[in-house]
């Protein structure tokens, strides 16, 4: 007979037994981003241009691209904010563009979103999304614009209806993408205070 068949296996009482490191809270800051922050920015963002349709660009972006982009949204005062987590980590960031480019639609801007796909699902992207409103209310925009997938894209919809955004309208087939037609919503709200939902 072999020990272990007549040696009954030790099992420490529970509260000798190691404990499992307790999972770290989900917490952040939110902040104005930087230009040190683009690496990160560019990788969360080129993790949905090559696998999915919640953006219609189909090539990762450079980050020679994005300090050209930053460059010029900063430049004009657009908001760009990130969140950060604790150990400094960029786990989201939401900024906004011109709608068009011609003057008269000077105060009305174009949003975008994009989260870490670990941090999704936890409440970020109301915090972001609440944190770009605020901001452009501040900067005196006076419409703000999304424009999101008619599909793979429910979260980013239904995120900014619970923000108080309209449908304004739909377009059909206008993308095409991993060989597949897509279409768009379009989404507005009015910067106005007060609009905001509870
Ligand atoms: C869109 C995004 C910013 C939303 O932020 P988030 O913090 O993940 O938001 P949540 O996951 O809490 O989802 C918001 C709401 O959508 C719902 N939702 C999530 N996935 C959904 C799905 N597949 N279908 C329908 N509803 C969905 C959630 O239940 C939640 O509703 P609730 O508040 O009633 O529970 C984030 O998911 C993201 O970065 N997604 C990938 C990039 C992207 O799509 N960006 C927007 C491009 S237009």
């Amino acid at each position: 007979m072999l020990p272990e068949e007549y040696q009954k296996a030790r099992v420490l009482p529970p509260h000798l037994r190691k404990q499992p490191a307790p999972e770290a809270p989900f917490s952040y800051v939110i902040r104005d981003a930087k230009s040190s922050d683009l690496p990160d920015i560019r990788e969360i963002y080129n993790h949905y241009v090559l696998n999915s349709v919640v953006t219609f660009d189909e090539k990762a972006m450079t980050l020679r691209e994005w300090k050209g982009k930053f460059a010029h949204l900063t430049k004009h005062g657009y908001p760009i904010l990130v969140a950060e987590t604790p150990s400094g980590q960029v786990i989201g960031y939401a900024l906004v563009q011109p709608w068009r480019q011609k003057s008269a639609f000077r105060y009305t801007v174009e949003n975008s979103i994009y989260l870490r796909a670990a941090s999704t699902g936890k409440g970020l992207g109301r915090d972001l999304l609440g944190a770009l409103v605020d901001r452009c209310q501040e900067a005196g925009y006076r419409e703000m614009i999304a424009v999101i997938a008619d599909s793979g894209a429910e979260a980013s919809i239904k995120l900014h209806e619970e923000y108080g955004f309209k449908e304004v309208g739909r377009m059909g087939r206008v993308g095409f993408k991993f060989g597949r037609s897509i279409g768009t919503v379009t989404l507005q709200r009015s910067m106005k205070k007060a609009s905001k939902k509870a």
